[in-house]
């Protein structure tokens, strides 16, 4: 048998509708808080995601499905959605538009990462991006509407860690800092932070190595080295967190896997999950238009695992959606009338279920009985038998009045 590949699967019954759930009420929250949807495509130019995501990244480095297309142009799965999301902002020229440009995604993301609980080769996001805007108050309000989703969803035992990175230039004097610290103390770092000090310092201290998390507690803090205006921005989106009543820990230490990001970072994780805790991060990208060849034009934005979510959630329970007609029938010679009398139904806007499996007449109403429909017809030799099932009338009709009766709700 041909199985799915490693780190993919197949959404079926309960866990399909857990989802769509899920969807929903993102929908009401983003939307009610004036997003719109976007869709890009889930190909992209592969420079797209290496200048925008950046070349020393984890995901460009080892993690994209790229290929060529046939025509000499290497093409990738979307590994994120922000770069594909600021190129359509620039294609379709929303910078015209009142700024900012809230635009919200849900769709599938692929990263070639080792698969274990709770991380996929094809997984999906829900996420949003503002563009347009630096107030820190759009930071604040796009990290309170991921605080409601996680909330509608129940998620359980859910911390929001919260920085900032400052600007590149702060952060280019931080990291020679950050590279002397880590080659003053070089020896005991594990070999993979050692291969990367001079490529990506930072992600040292996400080490899980005992030693190198020793020579990480001493080292500098980028919050220490944030210039004013930096530093000011920060304290405004906390003090609206403050105000909305959100709570929230200082993590110096966090560190995003992404390159793009400049001031605000900030990442969701519940202590329900195992080592792959992160349901949902993200933060400001001021020069991530500019990477990709725009005008320089800020954003903030996050997405989110809708499987972690889905993991760490109790979902409110989805029902099912409402059978209005179950349309039996006694033996093969009424199946035509049948299937025309549930045709019917659904032609006037009503919902109506048939058996198509070959049960008998028996099994067929303990599938009505099972499916919750508000009508039963039984098509026999008698003719249409039409019974309510919430009051338990039932009657013989003509056929051509079931429609009729089920409208006016009686019998
Ligand atoms: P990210 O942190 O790489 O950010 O991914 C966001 C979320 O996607 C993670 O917190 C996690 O829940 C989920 N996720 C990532 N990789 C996997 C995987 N292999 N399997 C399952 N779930 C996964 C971004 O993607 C940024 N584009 C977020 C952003 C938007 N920043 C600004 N705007």
């Amino acid at each position: 048998m041909i199985q799915a590949p490693k780190g993919t699967f197949d959404v079926l019954g309960k866990d399909a509708m857990a989802r769509d759930g899920l969807v929903a009420v993102a929908r009401r929250v983003l939307e009610g808080a004036g997003y719109e949807r976007i869709e890009t495509p889930i190909f992209e130019a592969t420079d797209l995601f290496a200048r925008g995501v950046g070349e020393s990244t984890d995901v460009v480095q080892k993690e994209m499905y790229s290929f060529d297309d046939g025509g000499g142009r290497s093409l990738t799965l979307r590994p994120e959605g922000t770069a594909p999301v600021c190129r359509a902002y620039l294609e379709a020229g929303m910078h015209k538009r009142p700024q900012p440009v809230k635009l919200w995604y849900c769709g599938q993301f692929f990263r070639n990462e080792r698969p274990q609980a709770g991380r996929f080769r094809q997984f999906w996001q829900i996420g949003v991006e503002a563009i347009g805007s630096e107030d820190p108050a759009v930071d604040a309000e796009c990290i309170l509407l991921l605080a409601e989703v996680l909330e509608s969803m129940n998620c359980q035992g859910v911390r929001l860690r919260l920085s900032s990175l400052g600007t590149p230039a702060t952060r280019t004097a931080y990291r020679d800092e950050l590279q002397a610290h880590l080659r003053a103390h070089e020896d005991a770092l594990s070999e993979e932070v050692r291969g990367r000090i001079d490529l990506n310092p930072l992600r040292a201290f996400d080490s899980d190595h005992p030693g190198t998390q020793a020579v990480m507690a001493t080292a500098p803090r980028l919050l220490d080295a944030l210039d004013d205006a930096d530093r000011e921005h920060f304290e405004a989106v906390r003090a609206m967190l403050d105000a909305a009543g959100q709570a929230y820990e200082i993590d110096d230490t966090l560190v995003r896997g992404l390159d793009y990001y400049t001031r605000t970072v900030f990442e969701f994780a519940s202590d329900s999950l195992g080592a792959q805790s992160g349901v949902g991060g993200g933060g400001r990208y001021d020069g991530l238009m500019e990477l990709i060849g725009g005008a320089p034009t800020p954003g903030v934005g996050w997405a989110a695992g809708v499987e972690r979510i889905l993991l760490s959630a109790n979902p409110p329970p989805t029902a099912a959606p409402p059978v209005d007609l179950y349309v039996a029938y006694d033996g093969p010679d009424h199946r035509v009338r049948a299937f025309a009398l549930s045709a019917d139904a659904r032609r006037t806007g009503h919902s109506a279920r048939l058996e198509l499996g070959g049960r008998s007449l028996k099994g067929q109403l303990k599938q009505a009985a099972k499916s919750g429909a508000r009508y039963v017809a039984v098509v026999s030799d008698e003719g249409v038998l039409l019974r309510d099932a919430e009051s338990g009338d039932q009657r013989i009709v003509e056929p051509n009045q079931v429609m009729h009766h089920i409208r006016q709700g009686q019998l």
